[in-house]
């Protein structure tokens, strides 16, 4: 495995892979676990050449306690890569990304999905994401993209940043990897005691119940209250939880609303804000 800190190493390693060998890419920010694994896995089983980024993209965290308290774990990362036979880690300083200082961007035109959900909540932070991969595809220039459908929008707002600079980079979606409580793996989970973590899978089990009365027929806005009222309990405080068409991101009233539907929530627990989704697949007829 080899590790690069600058662009220009990375890339003239990387011109004379380009010439026979297609390159997977999976952009992280570090404290990797098995859902990162995923889709480096994917990458290693596609693609010939397998490169990983490893950056804390601090224009993306909207709340600065939260981008100092993010786990930083770089030499256990190098280490998990290479006994999984990645290629190539690439780990650059923040001058490396963004070289004429990390304010002089602008705006990336999201479609709105910037201002929902996630981009509600935390203004700011889909245009740090848009523009931190924007750069990282601009330097790496590979075949196929990984990314994981814990975070199901993101997903669309890379989607809308590649169509939007016209990007010829194919997206691999990975599908959310679990604890066995059904918690969503994540690096913030290592910020919660064992004890929140266990605590934490009450967030899964909310998703799942709404998939349950989405099956049964109870009509959309009981199953949501009820969803909701699953984890109103002490320490964690919701954000949202809502049913969306999976597509545009509209919030649902009713199930027959459209034909692919998302349940989507955000929650904290304790100091650590969470997210998680459930796609709700058709109930059988
Ligand atoms: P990070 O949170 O490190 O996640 C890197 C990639 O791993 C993302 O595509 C994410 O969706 C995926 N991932 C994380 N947890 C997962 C899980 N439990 N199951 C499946 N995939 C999972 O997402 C980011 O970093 C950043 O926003 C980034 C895209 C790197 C831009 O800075």
């Amino acid at each position: 495995m080899k590790a690069f800190r600058t662009v220009q190493a990375l890339q003239s390693h990387l011109s004379t892979i380009r010439e026979d060998q297609t390159i997977g890419f999976v952009p992280t920010m570090g404290a990797l676990h098995e859902g990162h694994l995923a889709l480096v896995r994917q990458s290693l089983r596609r693609d010939d050449c397998t490169v990983v980024s490893i950056f804390v993209n601090p224009t993306q965290f909207n709340d600065p306690e939260d981008y100092l308290l993010y786990p930083r774990t770089v030499d256990a990362d190098l280490a998990l890569l290479e006994s999984k036979g990645v290629d190539v880690v690439f780990i650059p300083t923040e001058s490396e990304i963004y070289p004429h200082g990390r304010d002089a961007w602008k705006p990336i035109d999201l479609g709105g999905l910037d201002q929902i959900l996630e981009g509600a909540h935390r203004p700011g932070h889909f245009q740090g994401v848009a523009q931190v991969v924007k750069r990282l595809l601009d330097i790496v220039q590979p075949h196929r993209l990984y990314l994981g459908q814990k975070d199901y929008q993101q997903i669309a707002v890379i989607r809308k940043m590649l169509h939007h600079f016209q990007l010829p980079v194919e997206i691999v979606e990975v599908p959310t990897v679990r604890e066995p409580s059904g918690l969503a793996m994540s690096s913030r989970n290592q910020r919660l005691s064992a004890l929140d973590r266990l605590r934490a899978s009450r967030l899964f089990e909310a998703l799942v119940y709404l998939e349950q009365m989405y099956r049964d027929e109870v009509p959309l806005p009981t199953a949501v209250q009820r969803a909701q009222a699953l984890l109103d309990l002490p320490d964690f405080r919701l954000e949202y939880l809502v049913v969306c068409d999976a597509q545009t991101f509209r919030e649902l009233q009713t199930w027959n609303d459209a034909p692919q539907k998302i349940a989507l929530l955000a929650c904290w627990v304790k100091d650590v804000r969470l997210i998680d989704n459930l796609p709700l697949d058709n109930p059988p007829s």
